[in-house]
């Protein structure tokens, strides 16, 4: 699928539940208790059909979100679904990573969550990880969870998954001062490291101007450090980072600099599908569709295709988020 400005669409992400056991700052306010009603919530069945419809169109990458997509029950048996739907080859999941490291308990085998997931069919997870500081987590995630984080990292490398991406969101105040020690972090366990851009997705108390630093800023800062970062533009992965190298040290890092890269939505390749059911052809617009509806009522798989066609067709050259954007929904029922 290709639309007007010239995308081509071939990536998914699917936010399975709007819930989390987490409460980030710049994601979830602490107050916010309301989840969306069951009845309103995909059913696995219908997230399969869906995705067959994409791959059916050409769509070839998942990523499976939240909310925290491990707090849903069942979701192993969903990963090995989607791995089996043809033309899918690559499945993604982001996660806080705080539920890696368990074993499962309706499985009676022990393994961790992070083996099963490999098991099923995810190929690389991509985890949140905002600071090394143990209060300074907590700030950032409303949890004391940082010990279950690295313990899922550590179960997330001996699951041995192709790659392990670790997410900073960049929040002046909060871990400005502890991104260089991320750095060596991910270079000490080869992990990939990106430092993200504040996005205004949330109603949430850090999105405001003075908490947000720029990839550029945050670029300078690691200067600083390490000396002049060299770009890579021949690595990329699926998503929109940029990836720079530490010099003297075989690291890469990334930046997602949504707000300050005029050129970030050049290459966007995705679809986004919420988990009650809305397609959306971008994160930072609030056009959404009512897939989920239609699928109720009756649709075909042609006409689930023509609705996909059609979305892809409103998809916008570029996100809203310059133009004063408020978010109408929080990230977690997107996804990121
Ligand atoms: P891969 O490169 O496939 O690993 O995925 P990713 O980096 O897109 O996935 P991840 O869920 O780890 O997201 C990292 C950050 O990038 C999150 O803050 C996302 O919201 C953001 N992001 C990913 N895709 C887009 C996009 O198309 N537009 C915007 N504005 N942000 C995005
Ligand atoms: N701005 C930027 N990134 C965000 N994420 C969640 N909320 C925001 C936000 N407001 C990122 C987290 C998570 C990924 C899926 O989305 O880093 O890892
Ligand atoms: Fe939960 Fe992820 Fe949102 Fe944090 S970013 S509150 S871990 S859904």
């Amino acid at each position: 699928m290709e639309d007007r400005h010239g995308h081509r669409i071939s990536y998914l992400r699917l936010s399975i539940t709007d819930r989390c056991n987490e409460r980030c700052r710049y994601c979830l306010p602490e107050q916010k208790q309301e989840w969306l009603p069951r009845e309103g919530v995909m059913t696995f069945e219908e997230i399969v059909r869906v995705v067959r419809v994409g791959a059916s169109l050409g769509v070839r990458k998942l990523r499976v979100t939240g909310g925290e997509p491990l707090v849903r029950r069942g979701v192993i048996g969903l990963i090995r679904s989607l791995h089996a739907i043809p033309g899918i080859d690559d499945i993604g999941l982001s996660t806080n990573g705080t539920l890696l490291a368990e074993p499962d308990p309706e499985d009676g085998t022990g393994d961790t969550t992070a083996r099963r997931l490999a098991a099923a069919g995810v190929r690389t997870v991509n985890v949140s990880l905002d600071t090394l500081d143990p209060a300074g987590y907590a700030l950032a995630t409303g949890r004391d969870y940082l010990a279950r984080v690295l313990a899922g990292l550590e179960a997330a490398r001996a699951a041995g998954f192709a790659r392990i991406k670790l997410n900073c969101v960049l929040m002046r105040g909060t871990n400005d001062c502890a991104l260089a020690e991320l750095v060596d972090f991910a270079h000490t366990h080869g992990h990939l490291l990106r430092f993200i851009e504040l996005m205004p997705v949330s109603r949430t108390d850090v999105l405001h101007e003075q908490s947000f630093l720029s990839t550029l800023e945050a670029r300078s800062r690691l200067e600083d450090r390490f000396g002049p970062l060299v770009p890579r533009p021949d690595f990329r992965t699926n998503g929109p980072a940029t990836y720079f190298e530490i010099p003297g040290r075989q690291q890469l890092i990334g930046l997602i600099g949504a707000m300050t890269n005029l050129h970030f939505c050049e290459s966007c390749n995705k679809l986004r599908l919420t988990c009650d059911g809305k397609l959306r052809p971008c994160l930072g617009s609030h056009l959404e569709f009512d897939l989920l509806g239609v699928l109720r009522a009756g649709a075909t798989d042609a006409q689930l295709a023509d609705f996909f066609r059609d979305v892809v067709d409103r998809k916008p050259k570029e996100h809203d988020f310059r133009d004063g954007y408020q978010p109408q929904r929080h990230m977690t029922a997107i996804g990121g």
